[in-house]
């Protein structure tokens, strides 16, 4: 006990030699640096953080700063001192000057995972061309012409095989990983894409270990599991690359980065594991999360299903969902948008101040890391009424802002140079897949479950619910 004392004692000295250095010195002092704590040295805040997002509010980490030092305030996490903002307006500047005054900077962990060719950690030109390539493949004319009758598909397809219990979270991983597959290479889902989806599945494991835990078996597994993914694909881009120099080409982004030209294989295939990465987890937290919300809030499950039965009883029973039929979803996407607010799945974004930058007061100096908080604007209180409620019913009033009191809010997709470029893509199965939900379903959690947010945020059970198919001869 006595030790623990000593160091902790120790430790406090440390920090206070640190902070000494870091806000008295000279650079630092003439600087006005946004007012906050760095902990301890080295871990700084960082256990309070991950403690914070262990339990079921992850927000008293943020809160308790904000209401301390105001929305732009000073914390050491990760290794770095880091400067966060839980404001719209910054969060919104570091957006726009993504390139200019700011670049994207991810923990090392995070990039060895990713690959160095993944669109995430290219900057510049280079950058600038991949994104609008990339856009180019999810873009709504793609998806209205092309991917929409595989998304159909692919849900119905997995839904067939439905019966009693069901892990939600599992099948909706299993339909955005095949979704992918199918958008990034042409390839149906079979025992290829199964396996590669195991492997998948460890990488991912990987990417949320500490930082401080580099050197664990998770991450070891990770790194093999990576360099599989990585084998997999560059052997399907030397088919493809010999097939279309022999003149079959696939319009799929492979065929477009193959077009490309100036890419080696494995540059190709490290962009396709990123690109598998960004769209998984995501959009498969969001599929199990709506449904939650929905069966937690019986007024707006009930709306949403009249909405998709109006639908149906538009259409012959085997015709699939059209471009039409998602434009005419107006409650659907109101819980689409509600479901991304209250989600929290994209806490915020990194980035890197490229020089000394003054904002609202303060300055940040060249070199720190910021963190843009978009969960702690959502779950802001001052721009979204009641915002930890989950109130589909808000997006209809005030044309579409969501009840927010300016434009700009509400950002789960980031923006500026870096917008996601799956945000209408994300939507639009998560539409589809809600559409075939409550047309051909009703369903009961079949446990209690809850929410985490550390390492990513998920249901600790995957959500496992009970399926009763509303009527065994429709869509079979
Ligand atoms: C609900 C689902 C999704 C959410 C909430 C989401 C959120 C985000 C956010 C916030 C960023 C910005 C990161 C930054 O600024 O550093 C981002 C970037 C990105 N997202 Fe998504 N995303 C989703 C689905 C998808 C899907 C389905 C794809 C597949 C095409 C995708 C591909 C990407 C890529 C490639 C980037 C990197 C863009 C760049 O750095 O230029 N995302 N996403
Ligand atoms: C979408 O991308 C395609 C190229 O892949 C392009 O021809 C089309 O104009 C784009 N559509 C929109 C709405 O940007
Ligand atoms: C998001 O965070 C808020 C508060 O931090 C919490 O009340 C809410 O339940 C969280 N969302 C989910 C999906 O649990
Ligand atoms: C959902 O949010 C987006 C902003 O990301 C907004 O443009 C759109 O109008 C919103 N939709 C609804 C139905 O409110």
């Amino acid at each position: 006990m006595a030790d623990l004392v000593d160091n902790m004692f120790l430790c406090v000295i440390i920090s206070v030699v640190i902070f000494y250095f870091i806000f008295r010195s000279s650079r630092f002092r003439r600087l006005r640096l946004p007012p906050g704590s760095l902990g301890l040295p080295f871990v700084g805040e960082t256990l309070q953080l991950i403690a914070a997002y262990k339990t079921e509010n992850p927000e008293p980490f943020i809160d308790e700063r904000v209401n301390r030092f105001g929305s732009i305030f000073t914390t050491h996490v990760f290794g770095e001192p880091t400067v966060f903002s839980a404001d719209p307006e910054t969060n919104r500047f570091i957006l726009q000057n993504e390139g200019k005054l700011f670049d994207c900077s991810y923990p090392g962990s995070i990039s060895n995972l990713l690959g160095k060719h993944s669109l995430l950690l290219m900057k510049g030109s280079l950058h600038k061309r991949m994104h609008s390539l990339t856009v180019s493949f999810a873009n709504s004319s793609i998806i209205k012409d092309h991917l929409l009758v595989d998304i159909d598909r692919l849900v119905r397809l997995n839904m067939d095989s439905w019966t009693d219990r069901v892990l939600l979270m599992e099948e909706a991983k299993k339909i955005t990983f095949e979704l992918t597959v199918k958008q990034l290479m042409s390839f149906d889902p079979g025992e290829w894409t199964e396996s590669l989806r195991k492997e998948y599945v460890l990488v991912i494991e990987g990417f949320f270990t500490v930082p401080l835990r580099i050197f664990s078996a998770t991450y070891r597994r990770a790194i093999q599991a990576r360099t599989k993914v990585a084998e997999a694909l560059s052997f399907i881009v030397r088919e493809r690359r010999k097939e279309s120099e022999s003149g079959d080409r696939k319009s799929d982004m492979l065929g477009a980065l193959l077009a490309e030209g100036g890419f080696s294989d494995d540059e190709i295939a490290d962009f396709l594991v990123a690109l598998l990465v960004a769209g998984y987890e995501t959009t498969s937290t969001i599929m199990t999360l709506a449904v939650k919300f929905l069966t937690e809030t019986p007024l707006a499950l009930a709306q949403l299903k009249e909405e998709h039965e109006g639908i149906r009883a538009r259409k012959k029973k085997e015709d699939g969902l059209e471009w039409s039929d998602y434009k005419s979803m107006p409650f659907t996407q109101c819980v689409v948008n509600e479901t991304l607010r209250v989600a929290n799945i994209t806490s915020g974004v990194f980035r890197r101040a490229m020089t000394d930058i003054d904002i609202k007061g303060y300055t940040i100096p060249k070199g720190w890391r910021v963190f843009a908080s978009f969960r702690a604007v959502h779950l802001d209180h001052d721009h979204f009424k009641d915002a930890r409620t989950f109130n589909p019913w808000r997006w209809q009033e005030q044309s579409n802002s969501g009840g927010a009191s300016s434009g700009n809010v509400f950002t789960p997709f980031g923006g500026g140079p870096r917008l996601c470029p799956g945000y209408e893509l994300a939507r639009v199965e998560l539409s589809v897949f809600l559409h075939h939900l409550v047309t051909r379903f009703s369903w009961v959690p079949a446990e209690k479950d809850k929410v985490v947010f550390f390492p990513t945020t998920r249901t600790q059970k995957r959500y496992p619910i009970i399926v009763k198919p509303l009527n065994v001869e429709e869509e079979k």
